[in-house]
């Protein structure tokens, strides 16, 4: 019998109890909570152009198949046989005329009709109709990524993402002159020992670069003779609160400084490749949305509760259990952009995010030592405050902060809170 638990004493406005990230009982109610009842990132529509094409996924624990069904329509189906519950697709990713459960055999077809029982005769009735592969209760898209809600949602995919994150993600998007990432240039995987929330709570995270990340940026400035200053909190870049548990590091103003944007413009345009882009993205969106989204360059975001998008590429975060997380980072690539762009886009993405990069496995050893760390009960709380005093209400009713301050660290906690809260 699960103890019942009173989040309210374990999120206050600047800190969080550990029992957060270890106590196994939290993670069972965020499976239902929040993997089950709000809408969970599936995979982008991209990653399955063919008929036939499909990726295993999770939805919290709940294995699912992503397929593309013979009418083109995109499907999440339980990964779940209707008869005695075997899994019915085995393989990562591929293309399949059908999904044939090996235990007994029954096959279905690829929008999870039931359409073989073998020697059904001995079934006196079975209206198969009945018995197709399960869905989530729905399933929507925005720009190509796909969500899903396994129980009946409260908020259609459109509210609970919110106008500020769709914004962020056209910005991401519309660096294609054709409006579409493509999602197929491979992924890295990484499993760490630790919490699915401690990936949320990093990605967003303008503090940590210098020191988790000391020896990249220390390369760097070897190679370039200049020194990296990530830190910097006079800068332009805000660390913002999008509403919904949405954040994200907003470099826009930075970027659209007139020097820096100009010098960005003048080397694109300086190439034959990059004059060609930037003149598709006019003909795509006129000139002053085309330089706005080129110079503004992406997002750098964190949708909950498990999706990030962050400069050329899309993460998923699996929640394995209280203290185990799988990361997938896959570059993205844009439609209708030049192989030499795309390729930046893949070079950069490698440097720093592949499981040769300099980067990321500072991160996921730091998630490490936060799960280790967590154990000691002496002392218990996280701190989450640097910045409070500093924050300003934005237009939106949102709230922002500098580069280096936890306010998305403490919107995502305040958006936690309210979904464990939820039927409590
Ligand atoms: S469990 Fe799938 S056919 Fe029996
Ligand atoms: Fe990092």
């Amino acid at each position: 019998m699960k103890k019942s638990i009173n989040y309210a004493d374990l999120v206050k406005a600047d800190a969080v109890h550990g029992s957060v990230y270890t106590n196994p009982d939290i993670y069972r109610d965020e499976l239902e909570k929040i993997y089950t009842n709000t809408w969970v990132y599936v995979a982008h529509e991209s990653e399955i152009p063919n008929i036939g094409d499909f990726k295993r996924r999770t939805l919290g624990k709940q294995p699912v198949i992503f397929v593309r069904d013979k009418n083109s329509k995109v499907q999440v189906l339980f990964n779940r046989c209707r008869h005695r519950a075997a899994t019915v697709c085995q393989e990562d990713c591929g293309n399949a005329a059908k999904f044939r459960c090996e235990y007994h055999g029954w096959n279905y077809a690829l929008d999870g009709e039931l359409t073989i029982i073998p020697y059904e005769d001995g079934y006196e009735k079975i209206d198969k109709r009945q018995f197709s592969l399960s869905k989530p209760r729905q399933i929507d898209s925005y720009r190509g990524f796909v969500f899903a809600s396994i129980a009946e949602p409260t908020e259609s995919l459109q509210d609970s993402l919110g106008a500020p994150t769709m914004r962020q993600i056209d910005y991401f998007c519309d660096l294609s002159p054709e409006g579409e990432i493509i999602v197929q240039a491979g992924a890295a995987k990484l499993v760490y020992k630790g919490s699915w929330k401690l990936q949320m709570e990093n990605s967003i995270d303008g503090y940590h670069a210098n020191f988790t990340h000391q020896s990249f940026f220390a390369q760097i400035a070897r190679m370039t003779g200049k020194r990296v200053d990530t830190f910097d909190t006079a800068s332009a870049v805000n660390a913002r609160d999008l509403g919904c548990g949405n954040t994200y590091i907003d470099y826009q103003a930075q970027n659209l400084k007139p020097e820096k944007r100009d010098r960005q413009l003048a080397g694109l345009k300086a190439t034959s490749w990059g004059k060609k882009y930037y003149d598709d993205m006019v003909a795509a969106y006129g000139q002053d949305r085309a330089e706005d989204v080129i110079v503004t360059a992406g997002t750098h975001m964190s949708i909950f509760p498990n999706l990030v998008v962050l400069g050329q590429q899309v993460r998923t975060i699996r929640p394995i259990e209280h203290n185990e997380t799988e990361v997938e980072l896959a570059p993205t690539l844009l439609k209708g952009a030049p192989d030499e762009l795309n390729t930046m886009r893949i070079r950069q993405f490698e440097a720093f995010y592949s499981p040769r990069g300099g980067g990321i496995h500072d991160d996921i050893e730091m998630f490490n030592r936060v799960q280790e760390g967590v154990a000691c009960s002496m002392d218990p709380w996280l701190i989450f405050r640097r910045g409070l005093h500093r924050e300003r209400l934005m237009e939106d009713g949102t709230m922002a902060g500098c580069v280096s301050d936890e306010t998305p660290q403490r919107a995502m906690w305040q958006h936690w809170l309210k979904i464990m809260q939820s039927n409590e």
